[in-house]
């Protein structure tokens, strides 16, 4: 029998792929311009922790999203660890261009499976969003690149609600049946996932598209983003995207906030025996340089509170407390 579906505590050596997100959904909600050699030293620290994927940074307007206008030149600079995929957001075909020029490995196309969210933060509708990704992924095949499509609000978008599994099952369909994307992101974008509706939307994608590569994104807005990590394990899925830090947020998302942390989620995962192949120490590391970057303290717990075994110092006077229990017990 199976127990795994069950049991997702019980990692028993199963593989998940962590795809850190931090220097693009991270750095794209900060107020801070974070300089150019500071994103390629964490991109390069995210490399030697042993990433799986790392989105570099994102090609998009440098008016809609200031915060990324060196997008090039991180790209171009950065060391390529061998094995580590290199991806960039794009939302369309002068991103794509970019992209390519400043080579990157993969295209991460973005689009909402809301209308609403769509047109705020891309000013297209979905149907105009879905035209110019056809022609993006068409100029990606020339180029090469590979091409995977994050879905926006994909658990429900915060200025519709709910969006219907079936919409978000089409436009999936639209992406891999008809324009043969290798891999799609379910993106949860303010944190309006719970862990019922994870399990039912990753059954139903893994049962639909078995070889597609299928990623989770979630945000840590009401707290349930491990707990959704585990039900989208249980259900099938082997992917996720977090960021160092917990930092994150889309800007054109009310009431957006941090992605689910990388150095959490990789903590959590190995407790439970999965095999994420990142060193954590050397993760922590780089989360800890990021409050002097970005000018603020970070979401992250394992910074604040250190690993489950990393252990305090006895109170001073505890020799003197033992004594004295000693001498108690002694009567
Ligand atoms: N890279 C660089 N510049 C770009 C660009 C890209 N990919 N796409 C458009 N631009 C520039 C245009 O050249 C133009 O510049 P100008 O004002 O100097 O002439 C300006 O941006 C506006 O271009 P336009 O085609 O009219 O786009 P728009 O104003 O309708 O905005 C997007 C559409 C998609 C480009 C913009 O909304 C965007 O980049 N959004 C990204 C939002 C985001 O990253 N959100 C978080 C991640 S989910
Ligand atoms: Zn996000």
């Amino acid at each position: 029998m199976n127990t795994r579906k069950d049991a997702p505590w019980d990692g028993a050596g199963k593989r998940i792929h962590m795809q850190e997100v931090g220097t693009r959904d991270g750095l794209q909600a900060e107020q801070a311009f974070v300089p150019t050699e500071e994103k390629i030293a964490l991109v390069n620290a995210l490399s030697e922790a042993g990433m799986a994927k790392i989105e570099v940074t994102a090609f998009v307007s440098p008016s809609a999203i200031p915060a990324l206008r060196d997008a090039e030149a991180v790209l171009r600079q950065i060391e390529r660890a061998p094995g580590v995929v290199y991806s960039a957001l794009v939302p369309n075909l002068r991103g794509a261009e970019r992209a390519i020029d400043a080579l990157a490995d993969e295209m991460n196309l973005v689009m909402s499976a809301s209308e609403t969210h769509n047109l705020a933060n891309l000013r297209m509708t979905r149907g105009q969003s879905f035209a110019a990704l056809s022609e993006v992924n068409a100029l990606a095949r020339t180029a090469k690149l590979s091409v995977n499509v994050s879905l926006s609000c994909a658990f429900g978008c915060p200025m519709e609600g709910d969006v219907p599994v079936a919409t978000v099952l089409d436009w999936c369909a639209r992406f891999v049946d008809d324009m043969g994307a290798g891999g799609v992101t379910l993106c949860d974008t303010t944190g309006m996932a719970f862990p019922g509706q994870v399990a039912a939307l990753t059954t139903a994608f893994r049962a639909r598209w078995p070889h597609t590569e299928l990623t989770l994104h979630f945000h840590n807005t009401r707290g349930m983003g491990l707990a959704n990590v585990l039900a989208g394990i249980g259900a099938g899925a082997d992917r996720f995207d977090a960021s160092l830090g917990g930092i994150g947020g889309c800007p054109y998302a009310p009431g957006a906030t941090g992605n689910v942390c990388s150095e959490e989620i990789v903590h959590a995962l190995e407790l439970m025996g999965y095999d994420t192949g990142v060193d954590l120490a050397r993760l922590i590391d780089a989360s800890k340089r990021l409050p002097a970057l970005v000018g603020h303290d970070t979401p992250s717990q394992i910074v604040k509170a250190g690993q489950r075994l990393d252990l305090h110092p006895l109170p001073a006077d505890f020799v003197a407390i033992r004594e004295r229990a000693m001498a108690r017990a002694a009567h």
